[in-house]
C-alpha cells in the first residue's frame, strides 16, 4: 500500500454531541486528501463538484490514527475523479495493533479559471 495523502489523529473536538466521531469531519479529511491527488494533474484552482458512494464501514474513535489513501480513477476534460479509502490504525491493549478500513468514497473535482467556470485540464 502506498503512503497516505493525509494522516491525522482523531481528536475529542472531532466528535458530535453524542461522543461519536463526526462523519462530516471524516468527509472533510477525504476531500482534502482527494484534492492532494487531484493537484498532481490539475494546475488550475479546483472545486469539489460531487462526492459519490460514501460508505462508513466501521467507526472511528478518538485517538485513532486516520489515514486517507487516494487513487486517480478518471481524468476527464475538465474534471478528475479520485477514489479515497480511509483506514484507521488503533492501539488496542487486548487485541494488539489494528488497521482497518473505515470509510470510502469518490470525489469529483473540476478545474476552474478566474471566472470560476470549468477549464480544460492540460496534461
Ligand atoms: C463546478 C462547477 C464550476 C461546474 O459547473 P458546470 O456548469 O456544472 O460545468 P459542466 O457541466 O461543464 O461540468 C464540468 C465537469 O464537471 C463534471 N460534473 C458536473 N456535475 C457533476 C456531478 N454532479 N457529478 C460528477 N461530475 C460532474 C462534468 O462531467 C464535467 O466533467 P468533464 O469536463 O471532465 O467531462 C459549478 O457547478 C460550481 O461552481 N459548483 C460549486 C463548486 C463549489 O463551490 N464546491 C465547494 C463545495 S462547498
Amino acid at each position: 500500500m502506498d503512503h497516505p495523502a493525509i494522516k491525522v489523529i482523531a481528536m475529542p473536538s472531532d466528535t458530535n454531541p453524542d461522543g461519536n466521531m463526526f462523519g462530516g469531519w471524516i468527509v472533510s479529511m477525504m476531500d482534502l486528501a482527494g484534492a492532494v491527488e487531484a493537484r498532481k494533474v490539475v494546475h488550475n484552482n479546483l472545486v469539489t463538484v460531487a462526492i459519490d458512494n460514501i460508505v462508513f464501514h466501521n467507526p472511528v474513535f478518538v485517538g485513532d490514527c486516520v489515514e486517507c489513501y487516494t487513487k486517480m480513477e478518471r481524468i476527464g476534460r475538465t474534471s478528475v475523479t479520485v477514489k479515497v479509502d480511509v483506514f484507521v490504525q488503533r492501539k488496542d491493549r487486548s487485541k494488539g495493533d489494528l488497521k482497518e478500513k473505515v470509510t470510502e468514497g469518490s470525489f469529483v473535482f473540476v478545474a476552474i479559471g478566474a471566472d470560476r467556470r470549468p477549464v480544460p485540464i492540460v496534461p
